[in-house]
């Protein structure tokens, strides 16, 4: 079964401030996007990656990932997935993964298309929850302490039987999702987990831009 990644790199990064979309900005001698992308081909496990980028990146983006293709995305993350899946193809398997997590480790990668290949029809990786949560009002007073044992933190790739996934995204046309699993449980479908990687982290801001080139430096 052919697996093809979409990679949504098309965001423009408004909390990491600098002035290059976030999946252009570098970590060490290599932006996000190709550390996704290479870190997606190198899994061994996909056979083709497509990039959404900002319409103006396009030309950059396919020099700095030329085994990749490379699709305009949207104003939305769920707009830049939505192109995405409009140049996946035939792809009978759909990673949904990222630029913003350039340091995902191979095996998570594999534990989520092994999950695919075992039947499920979507899949997450995910992390327990360390800090204690609680529910707050709109005054900061807690209404609640969440169970923490019942939660889990997600990260991407996501992967999905492409069926699924065309599904979720057309039974909920304008519909925005800060995930694709997301979308998927909203049309009724079942969501399996397997075990994330701390590595998976997601940069989003300065501080963790910080964090990653330290373990980047680490690997290199
Ligand atoms: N993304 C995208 N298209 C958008 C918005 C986001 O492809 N319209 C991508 C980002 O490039 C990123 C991933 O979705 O790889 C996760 O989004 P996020 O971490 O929120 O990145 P940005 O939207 O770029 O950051 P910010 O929200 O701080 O502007
Ligand atoms: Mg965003």
């Amino acid at each position: 079964m052919t697996v093809v990644a979409l990679v949504p790199a098309a965001g423009l990064g408004t909390r990491l401030g600098l002035n290059v979309p976030k999946a252009f900005v570098t970590l060490l001698d290599r932006s996000l996007l190709e550390r996704a992308v290479d870190g997606l081909f190198a899994s061994g496990v996909v056979d083709d990656v497509v990039v959404m980028v900002p319409p103006d990146m396009i030309d950059r983006a396919r020099e700095l990932v030329p085994r990749a293709r490379v699709v305009v995305g949207g104003a939305e993350r769920t707009d830049s997935v939505r192109a995405g899946l409009a140049a996946a193809g035939d792809a009978e398997l759909v990673l949904v993964h990222d630029a913003a997590r350039p340091l995902t480790p191979a095996p998570m990668i594999e534990r989520v298309v092994a999950a695919l290949r075992g039947g499920a029809s979507a899949v997450i990786p995910v992390l327990p929850v360390a800090d204690t949560v609680k529910r707050v009002d709109a005054d900061g007073i807690v209404e609640a302490t969440v169970d923490r044992a019942d939660l889990r933190a997600v990260q991407t790739p996501q992967g999905f039987t492409a069926g699924a996934l065309r599904a979720a995204y057309a039974a909920a046309p304008g519909e925005l999702a800060t995930d694709d699993a997301g979308l998927v449980e909203r049309a009724g479908g079942t969501v399996v987990t397997v075990p994330g990687d701390p590595l998976a982290m997601k940069i989003t801001t300065a501080f963790d831009l910080r964090i990653a080139q330290v373990l980047a430096e680490e690997t290199a």
